[in-house]
């Protein structure tokens, strides 16, 4: 019998397309669940079928398949005719709790444009969905972080041993500007680290205002200062820092518009200083993180120490180093400003 031909022994399993389609699935369902806000109904005690179709007029069958459906993918649970929220439902999936996500993962949903991702390629024409350097994009933030917002003391043990492996600690005096800070949990953890470290943020005015509260609750609010608006047009003065950081932002910009950044935070440092620049690395790209999903939301792309350095260069840093902070999965690169002067010593 010819088996190539019948396709039986010879076809390799199709597990992966299999597993894709379910992915596709699950999404699917989340997104549903999300637009119609169905946590949040749950919790306000429209907690069956019967009371979730008959008070909001959905379609009864179509209702339980939805609950069913979130139970299995663990973001409800069932108890005889009841569904109740579970744990990750109740912090994560209420709109009315600072730590909704709901919002975030709605538009994220869409990062593809809405089946233009083909389009994208063929044509070059990107970002599509949302820009992630526009103020579009400042909810996806708020929600992305929202668990940094809550809990930033989750966070800042893993930020003080980035600092460390850099060798960078904090210190009477020691002037930090965080570009693109979100929760700006780097900075925090050095501002905690010793009360004389300055820290100047830079992020949209709505994303301050929520780090703002953070650095209220954590006790550190009389050490930060803030300049509110676009990363590309902010003054950030000039000789004022010694260390600059940009934390997640560079690979959703292009070359070009990284090195008219890094000019402009070569002029803020001091002579000597230091800028960080820490971001998803092509190198190190892990398969959670897709190298496409920069393409479609940016005009920026996970970046190699190769191409930062290149771009570094043009912004006149000089000691470029790489580092490779294994237990956080981290690669931040370290880039010093040596004006003339002191180049000329050397
Ligand atoms: C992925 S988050 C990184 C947050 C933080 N730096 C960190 O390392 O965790 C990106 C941040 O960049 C900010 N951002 C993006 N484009 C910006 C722009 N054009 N002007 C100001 N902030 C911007 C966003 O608002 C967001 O807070």
């Amino acid at each position: 019998m010819d088996t190539e031909a019948n396709g039986s022994a010879a076809a390799p399993a199709a597990e992966i397309l299999w597993q894709l389609n379910a992915h596709m699935h699950q999404v699917a369902i989340l997104r549903a669940a999300l637009e119609l806000e169905v946590w949040a109904k749950v919790a306000a005690g429209e907690d069956s079928v019967e009371q979730l179709s008959a008070t909001e007029h959905w379609d009864p069958l179509g209702t339980r398949m939805l609950l069913d459906d979130l139970c299995s993918l663990k973001l409800l649970a069932r108890e005889g005719d009841e569904y109740r929220l579970v744990p990750e439902a109740e912090h994560y999936l209420l709109p009315d709790k600072p730590t909704y996500m709901g919002k975030f993962l709605l538009s994220d949903s869409s990062w593809e444009g809405n089946n233009h991702l083909a389009e994208a390629i063929r044509t070059g024409n990107h970002p599509i969905g949302y820009s992630a350097t526009a103020t579009e994009a400042i909810d996806i933030w708020i929600g992305m972080y929202s668990r940094n917002w809550a809990a930033p003391e989750t966070y800042l043990k893993k930020c003080d041993a980035m600092w460390h492996a850099l060798g960078i600690h904090g210190r009477d005096g020691l002037r930090i500007l965080d570009l693109a800070c979100g929760p700006a949990p780097k900075s925090l953890a050095l501002a905690l680290a010793n009360a004389g470290v300055r820290v100047t943020l830079i992020d949209w005015e709505r994303i301050l205002q929520v780090a703002r509260k953070v650095t209220v609750d954590l006790g550190v609010d009389n050490q930060m200062t803030s300049l509110s608006g676009d990363l590309a047009s902010v003054a950030y003065g000039r000789s004022q820092y010694d260390v600059a950081f940009l934390g997640d932002v560079t690979h959703f910009l292009s070359p070009e518009q990284n090195i008219r950044i890094f000019r402009k935070a070569y002029d803020a440092l001091v002579d000597g200083g230091t800028l960080v620049v820490n971001a998803v690395r092509g190198e190190y790209l892990d398969p959670t993180e897709h190298g496409l999903w920069f393409y479609a939301i940016s005009a920026g792309a996970a970046y190699n120490f190769q191409e930062y350095k290149d771009m570094l260069e043009r912004a006149r840093f000089t000691d470029i180093v790489d580092t490779n902070i294994t237990d956080l999965r981290i690669q931040p690169i370290k880039a010093t400003k040596r004006s003339q002067h002191t180049r000329g010593q050397q």
